[in-house]
C-alpha cells in the first residue's frame, strides 16, 4: 500500500462479513475485558490455526486473526470458528503499518501471538526474498506498532501487555551426534536463508525488549507435525505420496535428525509462557523426541500399511533416496527443561500416538487434502463468504 493511503482490507467472521475497499470495518466483537483479546498474526496457517482452534476452547478469549494467506494460509483450517462472535478475520500484511496500528487501536488486546512467517526451508533456498520482506522487515513493523500501541496504554494495561514471537530451533545452527541438545544459551549460527531470517527477526525482538522494555517474550520450537500442515513438509507429504504410491522422496542419506512435536503440544507451550513466561525470555520447546528421517518415514509406511492396506507391497518399497538439500543441517535437538522447570510444561503426546493420530487425519480428512493439493483452497474465501 502506498503511504497515506486508507487500509484496504476485508474484515470478518461469517455474520460481519464486510469487504472493506479503502475503509476499516467496524469491528463487532463482543466487548470484554482487555485482558481476553489476542491478536494472532499468520493464524490460517498450520500452527496458527491450531492454536486459534485450541485457545476458543477458552470461552473467555477474544481472538483477532491478522493473515496474508499465501499459499500457506488456508481459512478452511478455521472453518468451524467462521461464525463465532469470539473470532474475527483480517486479511492483510503485518508489514503494513497503517493497518496494523488502526487494527492495535481498534480491537486494544492484551497480547500479540505472533507466527506470520515465510516458514518453509526449501522455498527460502530457491527464492529469499519472500522471507526476508515478513519474517525481517514485517516483523520489525509489528514490533514498531506495538511498542507505539503499547506506549499509549494505562499503566495496568502496559503491565499487562505481551508480544510473544514464535521462533525456531533453527536459528541455533546444526548439531554432531554427540553434541548436547539446544538450549536458551546456546549462540545463534543459522545456515538456511529461512533460518538467518528467524534468527534476525529474533535479535530485534530482544532490542525490543531490552531498548524500548517492551514486554517481548520468545519462543524458539523444534519440528511440529499435526491436522493442517501443508504438505510440502516432510511428514504430510510422505503421507499423501504413501497413500497415493507415489516416491517418497528422502533428502542425502536420510540420516539427518529433528526433534518431533505434535502440533497441540506445542500450542499449549505457547499459551503456557504467554501466561506465565518472564517479559524478555526465550524458551526452548521441543519434543524430547530425536528421530533420523529415514525412521520417521519408515513408520509412516507402516502406518499407512495398517490403515490403508495396499494388496502385497509395502509402502516402504517407494522410499526413494534423491540430492540433498543445500547446507542441509543434520541434527536438531532441543534442552526444553526450562519451560518444564520454570513454567510446568511438558509434551503430552508421543511420537507414537502423535504420529498415529496424524496419519489417520490425512486419510479421513479427504476434502481438505483435495482442497489443498488442487489449490483450490485459495477460492476459500470467494465462495463462502461473498456477499
Ligand atoms: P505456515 O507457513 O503454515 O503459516 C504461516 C502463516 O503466515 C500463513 O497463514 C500465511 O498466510 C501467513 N503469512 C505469511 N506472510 C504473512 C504476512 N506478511 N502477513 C501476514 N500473514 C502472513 O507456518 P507454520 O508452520 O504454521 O509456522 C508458524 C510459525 O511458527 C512461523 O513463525 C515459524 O517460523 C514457526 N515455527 C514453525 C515450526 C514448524 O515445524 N512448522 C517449528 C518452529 C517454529
Ligand atoms: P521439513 O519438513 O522441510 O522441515 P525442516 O527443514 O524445517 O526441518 O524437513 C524435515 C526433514 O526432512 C529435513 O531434514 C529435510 C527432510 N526432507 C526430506 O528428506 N524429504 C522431503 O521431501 C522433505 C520435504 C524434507
Amino acid at each position: 500500500m502506498k503511504d497515506g493511503a486508507n487500509p484496504s482490507f476485508f474484515y470478518y467472521n461469517q455474520e460481519t462479513l464486510s469487504l472493506g475497499c479503502g475503509h476499516l470495518a467496524t469491528p463487532r466483537l463482543q466487548s470484554s475485558r482487555m485482558q481476553d483479546r489476542i491478536l494472532v498474526t499468520g493464524g490460517a496457517g498450520f500452527i496458527g490455526s491450531n492454536f486459534i482452534l485450541q485457545r476458543m476452547q477458552d470461552s473467555s478469549f477474544l481472538i483477532t486473526n491478522l493473515d496474508k494467506l499465501t499459499y500457506a494460509g488456508n481459512l478452511r483450517n478455521l472453518e468451524s470458528i467462521a461464525s463465532d462472535r469470539r473470532y474475527a478475520f483480517v486479511q492483510g500484511d503485518i508489514g503494513d503499518r497503517k493497518l496494523v496500528s488502526q487494527l492495535l487501536a481498534e480491537q486494544h488486546p492484551a497480547a500479540v501471538v505472533h507466527f506470520a512467517a515465510e516458514s518453509h526451508v526449501d522455498r527460502s533456498i530457491r527464492g529469499p526474498e519472500d522471507f526476508i520482506r515478513t519474517n525481517i522487515n514485517g516483523t520489525f513493523a509489528l514490533l514498531e506498532e506495538a511498542k507505539a500501541y503499547w506506549g499509549g496504554l494505562s499503566e495496568a494495561d502496559r503491565t499487562r501487555f505481551r508480544f510473544l514471537h514464535v521462533s525456531t530451533d533453527e536459528v541455533f545452527g546444526s548439531l554432531g551426534p554427540n553434541d548436547p541438545p539446544f538450549s536458551e544459551t546456546t549462540p545463534y549460527a543459522p545456515n538456511s536463508p529461512y533460518a538467518a531470517s528467524k534468527a534476525a527477526s529474533d535479535h530485534l525482538v530482544r532490542a525490543y525488549y531490552h531498548t524500548y522494555g517492551l514486554p517481548t517474550l520468545t519462543t524458539n520450537c523444534s519440528n511440529n507435525y499435526g491436522r493442517f500442515q501443508f504438505p510440502e513438509k516432510l511428514i504430510p507429504l510422505m503421507i499423501l505420496n504413501a497413500r497415493d504410491g507415489k516416491p517418497l522422496p528422502v533428502y542425502g542419506d536420510g540420516k539427518n535428525v529433528r526433534d518431533w512435536l505434535y502440533v497441540e503440544d506445542h500450542c499449549e507451550a505457547i499459551a503456557t509462557v504467554l501466561h506465565k513466561g518472564r517479559p524478555g525470555d526465550t524458551y526452548n520447546i521441543g519434543g524430547w523426541n530425536e528421530k533420523p528421517n529415514i525412521e520417521i518415514v519408515e513408520t509412516i509406511c507402516d502406518l499407512v500399511d495398517e490403515m490403508a492396506p495396499r494388496q502385497g507391497t509395502s509402502r516402504r518399497e517407494l522410499i526413494t533416496y534423491v540430492k540433498d538439500r543445500p547446507g542441509h543441517d543434520r541434527r536438531y535437538a532441543m534442552d526444553a527443561s526450562m519451560i518444564e522447570r520454570e513454567l510446568g510444561w511438558r509434551p503430552k503426546e508421543t511420537l507414537e500416538s502423535g504420529l498415529r493420530k496424524t496419519v489417520r487425519w490425512y486419510l479421513e480428512n479427504h476434502d481438505w487434502v483435495v482442497d489443498v493439493t488442487s489449490g483450490s483452497y485459495r477460492q476459500w474465501i470467494a465462495t463462502h463468504y461473498s456477499a
